[in-house]
Parts: C-alpha cells; sequence; structure tokens
C-alpha cells in the first residue's frame, strides 16, 4: 500500500517510519510519499528515515516531493500533519494573546482559533484533491487545532477523514503504568472534544479501577495530571480531566506562568528546530539520526508541570521524557490502518462524526470517544452522557469552532469576532475583536482569510 504524509519534513516523522518498520502484518505500506512545501526539511528527514531502514530488507520505500498530487495519487493512507505559518505563526498565536493579557497557547484558546483560521483553508484543498486522486484514501488528520481541521474535512470527505491525538491514549497509558496494569486489558471511559475532554472511569476487565487510583496519595501524585491539576481538584471532580484543561480550571495561574517565563513553547520550539534543520543539513547517515534523537530527547515532555514550577516538571520529565522510539500517534495511526486495511478490529479515542453518540451535539459535529475500527470503517461506541458542567464546556467550545470554520470557508468578520468574543477564555467581547485585529496585523495567513472582505 502506498502512505502518504503531508507535512512529510516534520518532526514526528520518524516516528511513524519507525512503526511502519515494525509493522509485519500481510497488507503492509510498502511505498512512503513524503510531501512538504520545504525541500530542506525533507532532505532532512529523508536523511534520518534512510538510517532507519538499514539493515531492513523490506524497508518501505520513501520517495519526497514538494508537489502535494505527486504525493497523493493512488495513495491508500494519508497522513495529514501540516503546519501551516510554521512555528513563526504559533509564536503569533501565543504572543497576540499574552500581549492581551489572555491565554497564549498553541490549539487553547484564541492561539487555537488563529491557527485554525489559516489552516481550514489549506486542508479543505487538500481535503478536495484527496477526493480527486485518492477517492478510496482514509485520511488520518493530525494538523491541529485537530478537531476543528477534520469536522472541516468530513464536509468534504465524510467519515473517510478522522482526526488524531495522542493525549487520550498518552493518558491511559500513564493510568495503565501508574496502577501496575497491562494496557491491553484497560478501557477507558472518555467523553470530550479534542483536548477538551475528560477520562469518567478506566476499566480493568471491565470493573473501575479510578476510584482507587484517586484515592491513593502517592499513585495520584506519580500521574503528570496530579501533580498538574492537584489531588484535591481531581478527587473533587472525580474524573481525570485531558490535561489541556489545565488551560480552563486554572487559567488564572496558566495566563501568570506564561506571562512570567521567558519565553513561550512557541519561542524555545523555534529556536530548537531551526537549529535542528541548519545542523542536520551538513550531517549525513548516522549523525542525521543521532541529532535527530539528541533533539528529541531535549523537548520537555511535561511543559505544563514545568509551568508549575522548574522542580516539579524536571522531576516528571525524569518519568516521562519523550523517548525516541516512543509510539504516541504513530502507535494509533498504525493501528488505525492495521484495523481498516487488515480488519483488524481495534478500540480507541479518536474525534470522529458525533452522530447520535452526544446528544447535545449536532450529528455532524467531530467529537473524541471511544470509537472501533474494522474494515467497514469509523463504529462509535455507546457512552454515557457527559455530565451538565462538561456538556456545556462542549457545547459553547463547539460553537466557537464552528463559527471559526464558517469564518474560514466564508471569510466573515462577523463569525469570526463572534467566535473570539464567545471562547470561554476570553472574558470581553472588545478583547475578542482586538484578538482577531491583532491576528490579522500579525499574520499574513490569517489576512488572507479576510482579504477582499471575504470569499463564499
Ligand atoms: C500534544 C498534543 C498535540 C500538540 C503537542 C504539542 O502531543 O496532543 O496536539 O501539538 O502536544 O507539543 P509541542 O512539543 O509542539 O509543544
Ligand atoms: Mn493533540
Amino acid at each position: 500500500m502506498k502512505l502518504a504524509i503531508l507535512g512529510g519534513g516534520g518532526f514526528r516523522v520518524p516516528y511513524v517510519y519507525q512503526a511502519l518498520l515494525r509493522d509485519r502484518g500481510s497488507r503492509r505500506i510498502e511505498q512512503v510519499w513524503l510531501h512538504d512545501s520545504d525541500e530542506g526539511r525533507l532532505d532532512a528527514m529523508a536523511a534520518v528515515l534512510a538510517t532507519l531502514a538499514d539493515g531492513v530488507p523490506d524497508a518501505p520505500k520513501v520517495s519526497t516531493t514538494v508537489d502535494p498530487d505527486r504525493a497523493l495519487e493512488g495513495a491508500d493512507f494519508v497522513f495529514a500533519a501540516v503546519r501551516v505559518g510554521g512555528l513563526a505563526g504559533r509564536v503569533c498565536d501565543e504572543r497576540v494573546a499574552l500581549d492581551l493579557d489572555v491565554l497564549g497557547q498553541e490549539t487553547t484558546g484564541p492561539g487555537g482559533l488563529a491557527y485554525g483560521l489559516r489552516t481550514i483553508p489549506v486542508m479543505l484543498d487538500i481535503a478536495h484533491r484527496v477526493k480527486a486522486l485518492a477517492p478510496d484514501a482514509y485520511v488520518i488528520n493530525f494538523t491541529n487545532p485537530a478537531g476543528m481541521i477534520t469536522e472541516a474535512m468530513q464536509g468534504v470527505l465524510g467519515d473517510r477523514v478522522l482526526g488524531i491525538c495522542d493525549t487520550p491514549s498518552g493518558l491511559g497509558t500513564r493510568v495503565a503504568a501508574a496502577l501496575g496494569l497491562d494496557p491491553a486489558r484497560v478501557r477507558l471511559d472518555y467523553v470530550g472534544l479534542n483536548h477538551l475532554g475528560w477520562m469518567r472511569r478506566i476499566l480493568h476487565d471491565g470493573v473501575d479501577v479510578l476510584p482507587a487510583l484517586l484515592a491513593d496519595d502517592d499513585l495520584l501524585g506519580s500521574l503528570e495530571e496530579g501533580v498538574v491539576f492537584g489531588r484535591e481538584w481531581l478527587r473533587d471532580l472525580g474524573v481525570i480531566p485531558n490535561e489541556y484543561l489545565y488551560y480552563y480550571y486554572f487559567n488564572r495561574e496558566a495566563v501568570r506562568a506564561t506571562l512570567d517565563a521567558p519565553q513561550t513553547r512557541g519561542e524555545f520550539l523555534l529556536k530548537q528546530q531551526s537549529a535542528f534543520y541548519e545542523r542536520i543539513a551538513q550531517a549525513s547517515g548516522g549523525a542525521a539520526l543521532e541529532l535527530w534523537r539528541e533533539t528529541v530527547r531535549s523537548r520537555s515532555a511535561s511543559y505544563m508541570a514545568e509551568m508549575k514550577g522548574a522542580e516539579t516538571g524536571q522531576a516528571l520529565d525524569e518519568h516521562t521524557a519523550i523517548d525516541p522510539v516512543d509510539e504516541g500517534y504513530a502507535g494509533v495511526a498504525l493501528s488505525v490502518m492495521g484495523a481498516i486495511s487488515r480488519n483488524e478490529r481495534a478500540t480507541m479515542i479518536l474525534n470522529v462524526r458525533n452522530g447520535s453518540t452526544v446528544a447535545a451535539l449536532p450529528p455532524d459535529a467531530v467529537v473524541e470517544v471511544p470509537v472501533t475500527v474494522d474494515a467497514n470503517g469509523v463504529h462509535p461506541l455507546v457512552l454515557d452522557q457527559p455530565d451538565l458542567h462538561q456538556t456545556g464546556l462542549m457545547q459553547q467550545v463547539k460553537a466557537v469552532e464552528r463559527l471559526t470554520i464558517s469564518a474560514a470557508l466564508t471569510g466573515s468578520r462577523t463569525d469570526a469576532a463572534k467566535a473570539f468574543g464567545l471562547h470561554p477564555l476570553v472574558d470581553s467581547a472588545a478583547v475578542g475583536r482586538r484578538l482577531l485585529d491583532g491576528y490579522i496585523d500579525r499574520i499574513p495567513e490569517v489576512a488572507a482569510v479576510f482579504a477582499n472582505g471575504g470569499r463564499s
């Protein structure tokens, strides 16, 4: 089979390739096409992948191209992980908001709306290309903000596009490890939107072990979520929130900590990655792979905990530092491919069309819920409805996401101003309007959405 990776010069591509190398299934990926708009990044990743493939006789063949259509043509699967506007755009997403004293974050809050506004037109164009050139392909979308982007793409590709985030499975893995459980026997009862969800039960052979976890001081303290949210709040809630809910439940502290920090996450990564791509251009073979491993290791795995104080951040990092062979996204993506192409039925938490899963949300809204995947596609599991506070937050954020999608598609400033003004993390409609103006001023790809009085 052929796999196209859009954003193929990106940092996480070696994880995907390593997972493909380990895949021993009968129908497997034999050809990988990396697409990226930047040839230098493609060369860098091709060098890393070549070293990984060294000595593996049936390693998938890697080709690179700056022409998306070449990558997409006849593909069986498409992975999309593009960053429109690059890390420089991410820095603006963060800074414009922080300058107005509201949360400056990649996907959550106003930063995520600016990111979505400029990314939706690009991903929609991709969706149309997929429909024309690879009509049978499944698109596995990692592009953030993943829920919003997947929902926009579903307008063109229907259920052939699904969104992946590593945070729900990461939470599951951490919880299983903390409790010493075999992850294969653990099922998570989870509901939410992307980066806005709650783990309500941890079922081990059908028995809920969450109450035991919540009751145990040491176990809870060893868990990243225990540090981020604090044991007391987790006990009050009675569920484990997705780590991104830190920005909602502790918004004031998160804004303060980011304002006080010497640099934003985007600023840190921009420096780190520029240095990486510069150095790797000079490196060859094994040196390229080593350089990638070293850079990956030095990315803090728990910067949310870090915000709470360098000491806790560091202590957690020793447990959870990103491992260069870590599966993360890649593991989930490979399970999806195996389930669809080889009917290896699997249950996982994905971003999919709601249908009737969450009664309080429209059927065509994308939600992040447990699903079963097999050769017939994706089937959301029936679940208990979210409680009133969860429902309220999901509805409000979904309304904002849909206004953002509409603004990106039509160029409507009204919808965009409503999206920013109605976001639960923007405390004033006047600030909402200034955020929109700020992003239009600072990010050309956002300005383009509203150029010429909007498109239809
Ligand atoms: C997690 C989230 C992703 C997000 C990433 C940011 O993996 O699930 O959606 O993009 O963190 O990590 P970074 O290292 O870029 O700050
Ligand atoms: Mn994510």
